[in-house]
């Protein structure tokens, strides 16, 4: 099989995380005797620095038109302080893709990363399906008198009959098809009656096609408080793109931190983008020290889009190993070098007698 990845790095660690993520595919496609045709764009604050270039004019429909799937790393410079160049990348991607469902898996695996007492890897394990192209994010608002005391600074919360719909009924269709048995729907419709009382209403309309899956609904706050008293009440959750923002980094603590969480930005009828949850890290970028789990396990996630379940598992099987055996970078308490980790995870899974084929 022959897949065609769009790979962009971006900025920071993700340059880094990356490249071990790149290394990990590769050594998938070797094992299984996949060809992934690989691309790399150099989108990022470099580029936007030198060439006033952000996401190119002609860039979504070349991915369109030329790849499987896209690859990002992270977005995010000092150097560019309004970020413009990371909202002109990642938006182009959400937006002008129509990437509408955002997933990000919440899933321990291993007790010992979790902050949480007395919880093992059975009690956490749910996925968030994140609206990804309306709400707060569509940029829609303005100011007035900016600058001064009387300013007024108006932000708009979209939501769409289109939209709202068909995220929830996605979640709906990805808890059947995965077999999941319960899906919570969060909003604020006691607060916004408007924009969320569409919600509600949307998600009483699907709730009847879905007679085998338990379904509710959780206001956002209690959902919060919830999902760190007890996690493991949950299966699928669906929620709106700003709520989807906060809780995956909330999730991503109660598995061990944003060194560990992927995510998938799916069109179903079209090309999709795939990326770790965390950002660029200034911080740590260029000391080969941050963490390639989160980007690593992002690419299982673009396999398993892909069709290749199977080594979606080989990759998360590789991941558990090296974290069992300690085998990691610092922030999950190992000694290992950014490449290092990816050097592991790569050899763990070419060698590993699961891999030699019939
Ligand atoms: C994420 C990030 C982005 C978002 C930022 C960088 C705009 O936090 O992917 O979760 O809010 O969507
Ligand atoms: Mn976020």
């Amino acid at each position: 099989m022959k897949k065609r990845i769009a790979v962009v790095p971006g900025d920071g660690i993700g340059i880094e995380v990356t490249r071990e993520a790149v290394k990990v595919l590769q050594a998938v496609g070797q094992a299984a005797g996949h060809e992934f045709a690989l691309t790399e764009f150099d989108w990022g604050a470099d580029r936007y620095l030198r060439e006033g270039v952000s996401f190119p004019k002609d860039a979504r429909e070349m991915l369109r038109r030329d790849f499987d799937a896209i690859l990002l790393g992270a977005l995010g410079d000092p150097r560019v302080p309004d970020m413009k160049h990371a909202a002109d990348i990642l938006f182009g991607m959400r937006f002008g893709l129509d990437l509408y469902a955002n997933i990000r898996p919440v899933k321990l695996l291993h007790p010992r990363l979790t902050p949480l007492r007395d919880r093992g890897v059975d009690d956490i394990n749910f996925v968030i399906f994140r609206e990804n192209t309306e709400g707060l994010y569509v940029g829609m608002g303005g100011n007035f008198k900016k600058g001064t005391k009387d300013e007024v600074a108006v932000q708009e919360d979209l939501n769409t009959y289109k939209g709202v719909e068909r995220i929830i009924r996605f979640a709906f269709d990805y808890a059947r098809r995965h077999g999941r048995k319960r899906l919570l729907m969060s909003d604020k419709s006691n607060a916004l009656a408007f924009g969320h009382d569409l919600w509600q209403r949307l998600f009483h309309e699907l709730q009847p096609q879905y007679p085998e899956i338990e379904s509710r609904h959780l206001y956002v706050d209690n959902l919060a408080f919830q999902m760190v008293k007890n996690p493991a009440q949950f299966d699928v959750i669906v929620t709106c793109n700003m709520f989807g923002d906060i809780l995956a980094d909330l999730g991503a603590s109660l598995v061990g931190g944003l060194g560990l969480a992927p995510s998938a930005n799916v069109n179903p009828d079209g090309i999709s983008m795939f990326e770790p949850v965390h950002g660029s890290a200034p911080k740590y970028a260029g000391q080969n020290v941050a963490s390639p789990v989160a980007a690593i396990l992002t690419v299982g996630m673009m396999l398993d889009h892909l069709g290749l379940g199977q080594e979606a598992q080989w990759i998360e099987d590789a991941v558990r190993a090296a974290i069992a055996e300690g085998q990691t970078a610092r922030d999950l308490g190992g000694t290992l070098k950014t490449s290092e980790v990816g050097d592991w995870i790569a050899n763990h899974l070419a060698k590993s007698p699961a891999r030699a084929r019939g």
